[in-house]
């Protein structure tokens, strides 16, 4: 950390069971992610004709980064951007590479991703912090920017962890959010849909993706002035393509260096394969960026 010392206090973690899951989720699963992003990029992709190289997943994964980015419309000289969920800080890491004004504070569950990507920001402006994104100890109106990527579906984009967004944030400045909803609510999902729904979430312990439109109304009823709300399913489909390889080359390392596999890994390709599923029942799924102005 070269500058910015920030006087937050830590906060009483509050373990739901579900929380429980998702530590122990991301704690024994993080490290397979270094399979499908050398950059440790937890999310899927966005392609751009021309731009990014279909075959080259961490193209279209750090092309994301600079999606979510470029909608966050910083100026100023000193701007500090807060990423609620931020896994190994791969999206940190790319943004303060990037933008050499920049401050940023992460906030994971995962002990694991505090120490490993702590250590992955030793020279960056940037610090992990161990707290909920629903309750962080970041002082009200003190955010440039607000980022979640695919993290946010951890709480089913629900009430609590969008408003914690617009508290922090600064009055005029921008909270990103990048993530999968569902166009339906869950009872209108179709047979196979709803199957690969289910996967989705016990694999990945997601509490439930956000039903679109009723996401874009809690936003405005939280107070937001701007919502805009873009679908970029066809954007993020490349990336997607790539969950199969992914899976197959993971498993043929680790038999080939005879490491078995644990539970949570089991547990993080069943839902990478029910994604793919859910992907192509476009009807009820899609990959939506929500720009949402305080
Ligand atoms: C799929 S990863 C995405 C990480 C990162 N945004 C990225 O794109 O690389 C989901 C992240 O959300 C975090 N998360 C889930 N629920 C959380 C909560 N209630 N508070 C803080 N972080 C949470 C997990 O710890 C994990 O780091």
């Amino acid at each position: 950390m070269k500058t910015t010392t920030l006087p937050f206090q830590k906060k009483q973690k509050i373990n739901t069971a579900s929380q429980r899951d998702i530590i122990h989720f991301y704690d024994e699963a993080t490290e397979d992610y270094e399979f499908w992003s050398k950059d440790l990029n937890m999310h899927f992709g966005y392609f751009i004709w021309g731009k990014t190289n279909p075959f080259k997943r961490d193209s279209m994964l750090n092309e994301m980064n600079d999606q979510i980015y470029k909608r966050l419309m910083l100026d100023g000289d000193h701007r500090i951007v807060a990423d609620l969920g931020c896994g190994m800080g791969g999206t940190m890491r790319h943004f303060l590479k990037k933008d050499r004004l920049l401050s940023m504070i992460g906030v994971t569950l995962s002990p694991f991703q505090v120490k490993e990507g702590n250590q992955l920001l030793k020279q960056e402006n940037g610090i992990i912090l161990e707290e909920d994104y629903s309750q962080t100890s970041i002082p009200t109106d003190s955010m440039d920017g607000v980022v979640g990527i695919e993290s946010l579906c951890h709480s089913g984009h629900n009430l609590e962890c969008l408003r914690e967004g617009y508290r922090i944030l600064k009055k005029g400045s921008k909270m990103v959010i990048g993530d999968a909803f569902l166009k339906k609510p869950p009872s209108q999902l179709c047979l196979g849909s709803r199957y690969s729904y289910n996967g989705l979430c016990k694999g990945w312990s997601l509490s439930g993706l956000g039903v679109i439109h009723e996401v874009e109304d809690r936003l405005k009823q939280i107070g937001f002035s701007y919502v805009k709300v873009e679908e970029v399913s066809f954007r993020v489909a490349p990336s997607v393509l790539h969950v199969p390889f992914a899976i197959v080359g993971f498993l043929m390392k680790n038999l080939w260096k005879g490491k078995p596999i644990k539970p949570q890994s089991w547990n993080n390709l069943k839902a990478s394969f029910y994604s793919l599923v859910s992907g192509l029942h476009m009807k009820d799924f899609g990959y939506y960026i929500i720009t949402a102005t305080k």
